[in-house]
């Protein structure tokens, strides 16, 4: 395809797209700019701009102490309540506190203590890193013989269901995994490997971070235990928007949050020195939440629950299709590898690219070439591609412009730099 052929067919995609007003409902500054990383740090919802200016000047400003009771006690539930219909539980199931890494440590020594006298905690070596130091930090903490056992990926870039099933056994304690891969995309089965993790009688722990927003999730059907993700990817939270976590209805009085606080106390202005817990969700609270930061995530939410996950699915789907059709004729030949699974059940919604000068080429992509990717070391250029507000134009700009940087050689200008830019928050 000439690269007028490429323009017009993503004019036709983009046309055709059943979601493409979606887009006019997020700021969008600079129309040349490719932004791929929505992943990362997902765009700024328009109706986020008019609800932080009230927030601060009235309900902030003249509300004062009485935001309290007005507005701001019940955004925990309330946010959990929109959130929980984006990953089919019911609304008492999930609540938005804290960051992902903090829930993630509420939830996993919540169900060690569940699960006495067992002592194992499995994951994967695709996991993301904070989950990772969490559980072993929590299983040199709690003293009681714990370890972290990792599936490791024999591709750097897949572990399979019988993998993960292979590492459990009747010591297994909890599983603890990433729905999707932060780095290659990969996809878990999460029903099948829950099923695997309750055959062993362990607890399971998902991360949703990179599918909540972008896939399909049903906690409920899949027989999840506990689940916690991060806001301020596909979900257009904000920039530190806090996270939520999702404990299964008929697990709740049985846990205990090991970071009891005021917050998750059954009658929390009582000031009584005994800690009783609330009932349900909300004992997994601990301190008092970041109201102006959780509020900015509601229009986000509302965006994505307004599309529907199905079809933001099936446009995440339509998009990398189109890009991976382009990638075969202009990027393989440069030096490009795939380093993503090409099945998109076995995918979320991001793309990762090696090339030998991957750091360099990042580099250039963002200092010249007006796109924003990140880049994971050694050489994984990540590809995000956010359903509501990427366009198919823009992955065409973005496969002519990946193209680019390495046919004129602009990349070689910044090889002696080397380091992770630091400047782009790549998570
Ligand atoms: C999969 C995954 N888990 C956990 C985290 C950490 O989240 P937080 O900084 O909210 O603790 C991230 C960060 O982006 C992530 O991508």
């Amino acid at each position: 395809m000439s690269r007028p052929d490429v323009l017009e067919r993503a004019r036709e995609l983009d046309q055709a797209d059943p979601l493409r007003a979606a887009r006019s409902a997020f700021v969008i500054d600079d129309e040349r700019l490719v932004y791929v990383d929505g992943n990362s740090l997902g765009r700024l919802p328009r109706a986020a701009i008019d609800l932080a200016a009230d927030l601060v000047r009235r309900q902030w400003g003249a509300s004062l102490i009485r935001g309290w009771n007005d507005h701001w006690l019940d955004l925990p539930e309330r946010l959990g309540a929109k959130i929980a219909g984006l990953v089919g539980a019911h609304a008492d199931e999930v609540i938005v506190a804290d960051s992902t890494t903090v829930n993630l440590f509420k939830l996993s020594v919540a169900a060690l203590g569940a699960r006495p006298g067992r002592t194992g905690i499995v994951s994967d070596d695709l996991n993301f890193p904070s989950d990772l130091h969490s559980l072993a930090e929590s299983a040199v903490l709690l003293g009681r013989g714990h370890h972290l056992d990792l599936v490791r990926s024999a591709d750097g870039q897949t572990v399979s269901t019988a993998a993960i099933a292979a590492a459990l056994s009747e010591d297994t304690a909890l599983l603890c995994l990433s729905h999707v891969a932060f780095k290659s995309g990969f996809l878990h089965e999460m029903a099948a490997v829950t099923a695997a993790a309750h055959d062993n009688g362990a607890l399971t722990l998902w991360d949703l971070s990179h599918s909540v927003g972008a896939v399909p999730v049903d906690l409920e059907a899949s027989g999840a235990d506990l689940a916690v993700g991060c806001t301020y990817k596909y979900l257009s939270g904000g920039p530190g928007s806090p996270a939520f976590l999702y404990v299964r209805r008929s697990l709740q009085e049985q846990l205990t949050n090991p970071l009891a606080g005021w917050m998750g106390r059954a009658s929390m202005f009582d000031f009584d020195l005994d800690h009783v817990p609330a009932e349900g969700i909300r004992r997994f609270l601990t301190g008092t939440p970041p109201v102006l930061s959780m509020a900015c995530m509601e229009p986000g939410l509302d965006l994505v629950a307004a599309a529907g996950l199905d079809a933001i699915r099936a446009k995440s789907i339509g998009l990398v299709a189109f890009f991976l059709e382009l990638f075969e004729e202009y990027l393989a030949p440069l030096g490009y590898r795939l380093q993503s699974p090409v099945e998109p059940e076995r995918r979320g919604s991001h793309v990762s690219l090696g090339h030998d000068d991957g750091l360099a080429i990042d580099l250039a992509l963002i200092a010249e070439l007006g796109v924003i990717p990140d880049f994971r070391p050694p050489d994984n250029l990540r590809l995000g591609f956010a359903p509501l507000s990427t366009s198919f134009a823009e992955v065409a700009e973005l496969t002519m412009r990946l193209a680019q940087v390495v046919v004129d050689g602009v990349y070689r200008k910044y090889m002696s730099e080397g380091e992770t830019p630091n400047r782009v928050k790549a998570t």
